[in-house]
């Protein structure tokens, strides 16, 4: 198969969908690879690197569309690639359709096969194309954290480990998921004194299996919330509710309570936050204060860690990639059910029900596209 990687042309993302790594394992089976010159670049990956993986490098975007069967990208395609997309072109990447129609009505009209990693689901829900992305920002929101409880950055002026003598500092983590997880791993390894939250028993129970003892866990609700809050340094936002908004755990009522210098990190902001006060920021001015409180609501935290992050993404979708490139989309969709899944747009027709459900837009089951 022919496989195209453009570069990312969406405002400051410098993560690329292949390495060369994936590049040797595409082309050792056969298939012919197409980098758009520089795509690399942003994660640390020169031109050159490909080119000695076997690839090819062509100048321009419109050259890597027009040559490729199969698109592997990072982002969604933004306005100027809709025109570029051909139809029977498959595009593996991150769509997220149901925040935003026009994209939806542009896959339609290109009567291209939209393959989208956000819902690639393995039996048991867990959604393995976005795990990645999570374990990123859970492991940085503690590095950030960090960073803003220094003074001049607004915060307390608490180093997280403390030193000998001196109590270290307090870490609250609501959600222990995958973000809440490497958060408190990363916290617990700094020395901090970490406390975790989930509304589930049993990940709570797990949790408190494999975390070192200066992590403990709480169930969550306002009593405990309120609680740990007045004592915290950092708190980590890292809740999920699937399908729906995340939930305000902390109100703007609180933030009087909290100790002047706070700092909040809402990694949930990207599904509306679990801090009230936190509205989305970027890596260019990543946090406001409000009542003394430091807010850091950054809503693709993984971009400021692109070299990181493109191959802990890559690492799990290459495998993907390689069932798609060496039996083509319908066969490795049939063969794989967490694949199919993926299946968003086939052929002008929506085949994912929750985009479906979205835009009022008729829904055809997948397996007729099969
Ligand atoms: N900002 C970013 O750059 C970025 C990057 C990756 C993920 N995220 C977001 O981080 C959030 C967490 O993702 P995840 O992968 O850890 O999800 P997850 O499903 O693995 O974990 C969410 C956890 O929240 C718990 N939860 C639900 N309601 C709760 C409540 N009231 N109190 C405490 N816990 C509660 C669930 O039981 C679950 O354990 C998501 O909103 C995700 O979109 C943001």
């Amino acid at each position: 198969m022919i496989i195209g990687v453009p570069k990312e042309i969406k405002n400051n993302e410098n993560r690329v969908a292949l390495t060369p790594a994936g590049a040797i394992e595409l082309t050792k089976r056969g298939h012919e690879v197409y980098v758009q010159a520089t795509a690399g670049l942003g994660s640390g990956f020169p031109d050159a690197d490909y080119e000695a993986a076997g690839a090819h490098i062509l100048p321009t975007i419109e050259a890597v569309y027009a040559k490729a069967e199969m698109i592997v990208k990072v982002k969604e395609p933004i306005e100027p690639e809709y025109e570029l997309i051909r139809e029977g072109q498959l595009l593996f990447t991150y769509f997220h359709f149901a925040s935003y129609e026009p994209l939806t009505n542009a896959m339609i009209k290109s009567k291209a096969v939209c393959l989208a990693y956000e819902t690639v689901e393995m039996p048991d829900r867990s959604l393995p194309l976005l795990i990645p992305m999570s374990e990123v920002a859970g492991r940085m929101s503690i590095q950030e954290g960090a960073k803003f409880l220094e003074k001049p950055m607004g915060g307390r002026g608490v180093l997280l480990g403390g030193v000998p003598g001196v109590e270290p500092g307090r870490v609250l983590i609501l959600g222990g998921g995958v973000v809440g997880t490497q958060a408190a791993k990363m916290a617990a390894g700094l020395g901090a004194q970490v406390t975790i939250m989930d509304i589930s028993l049993n990940r709570l129970r797990h949790l408190s299996d494999i975390m070192p003892a200066n992590v403990n866990t709480v169930y969550s609700n306002e009593f405990n919330i309120r609680r740990h809050m007045k004592e915290a340094d950092l708190i980590v936002g890292a809740v999920l509710i699937p399908g729906a908004k995340a939930p305000h755990l902390i109100t703007r009522d609180m933030l009087k309570e909290m100790k002047p210098g706070t700092v909040l990190v809402d990694v949930a902001v990207d599904q509306g936050g679990c801090i009230e006060t936190c509205t989305p920021t970027t890596h260019e001015a990543p946090t406001f204060i409000i009542d003394d409180v430091v807010h850091y609501c950054v809503a693709n935290m993984p971009g400021a860690v692109p070299y990181t992050s493109t191959i802990a993404l890559t690492n799990a979708t290459l495998p993907y990639a390689i069932q798609l490139a060496d039996k083509g989309w319908k066969q490795a969709c049939a063969d794989n059910e967490p694949l199919k899944l993926g299946l968003n747009v086939v052929d002008g027709k929506v085949v994912y029900k929750g985009v479906a459900d979205a835009f009022g837009l008729d829904y055809t089951p997948v397996d007729a596209m099969l």
